[in-house]
């Protein structure tokens, strides 16, 4: 099994589609209109859900009318909510099929299939292009990606001159191997995390400029400890969450994913880089 592969089987998501229908039905949602706050706990896949895409959208200026393209965008949510928030148009593309169909299944629900499209496809060959983008977007995938210099020279590629990449990624914190499983692998095998230095670089040797760097490691660490702390509550409020898309070892890799940042042995970060004019 190549990498590609073993990713898609980490993130499995059998049938996912009619499971996220049922688990809607069984939560008295299986008709009307979903809202992002119903949805944030299922469909934003990374430490501070909405809160991390709220601060990532701002922090990446994105403007009314500009085509986004978010790369590694899961069942959807940030998109969803760029699409919603900002009246941009947002193409998503992901290696598993299973959520591409789930993440245009819960569009269609939200009413927004006029603004976002979802396309399977493989990171480090886009199906796009030269500079057909305003904007790029990815959240908590490229850890699971190897080849950072192919990732970094492919979004290069399809973004317009001035055209900005948002990233929020967990990054290498340089204190000693990773506790697993974690959300992104099971095993050292298909986690790939940079440390902070080494990420500019390779996105330097991309060429791309650096607009801003925020360490959002402290505020996740802050985020997962009241989630944990108000558990019942949320989860009586959430009608839904990740157990559904990742199975029941999920409780225990977001147990490991905060040890790992509160040892320093991973970061998480919030970058903002533009192609140059
Ligand atoms: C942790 S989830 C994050 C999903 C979404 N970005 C979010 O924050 O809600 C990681 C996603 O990246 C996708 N992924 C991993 N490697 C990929 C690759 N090489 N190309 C495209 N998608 C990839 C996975 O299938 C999965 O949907």
């Amino acid at each position: 099994m190549n990498d590609t592969e073993k990713i898609r089987e980490h993130y499995q998501g059998d049938n996912l589609r009619a499971r996220v229908e049922a688990a809607l039905e069984a939560a008295g949602l299986g008709s009307g209109h979903l809202s992002q706050t119903v949805l944030a706990p299922l469909d934003q896949f990374h430490m501070r859900g909405l809160a991390a895409t709220v601060d990532l959208a701002a922090a990446a200026a994105i403007k009314s009318g500009d085509k986004v393209l978010d790369i590694g965008s899961g069942l959807g949510g940030p998109s969803r909510y760029l699409a919603s928030t900002y009246n941009c148009h947002v193409q998503g593309i992901d290696l598993n099929a299973e959520f591409v169909d789930a993440a245009i299944f819960l569009s269609e629900r939200a009413g927004l299939t006029e603004k976002v499209a979802y396309t399977c496809a493989n990171a480090l060959s886009l199906p796009f292009k030269l500079q057909t983008f305003d904007a790029a977007w990815t959240q908590h995938v490229a850890m699971n990606i190897a080849d950072r210099d192919s990732l970094y020279a492919e979004i290069f590629r399809v973004l317009r001159p001035g055209g900005r990449l948002a990233i929020y990624d967990v990054v290498d914190g340089g204190a000693g191997a990773l506790h697993f499983p974690v959300p992104w692998s099971r095993s050292s095998e298909t986690s790939f995390l940079l440390t902070n230095i080494a990420m500019l670089e390779a996105l330097e040797r991309q060429g791309f400029r650096v607009v801003s760097w925020v360490d959002q490691t402290t505020a996740g660490i802050a985020w997962a400890i009241e989630r944990a702390r108000a558990s019942d509550a949320v989860r009586s409020r959430d009608p839904l969450d990740l157990n559904l898309v990742m199975g029941t070892d999920f409780g225990a890799m977001s147990q490991n994913f905060v040890k790992n940042l509160v040892e320093s042995r991973a970061g998480l970060s919030q970058v903002v880089v533009e192609r140059p004019t």
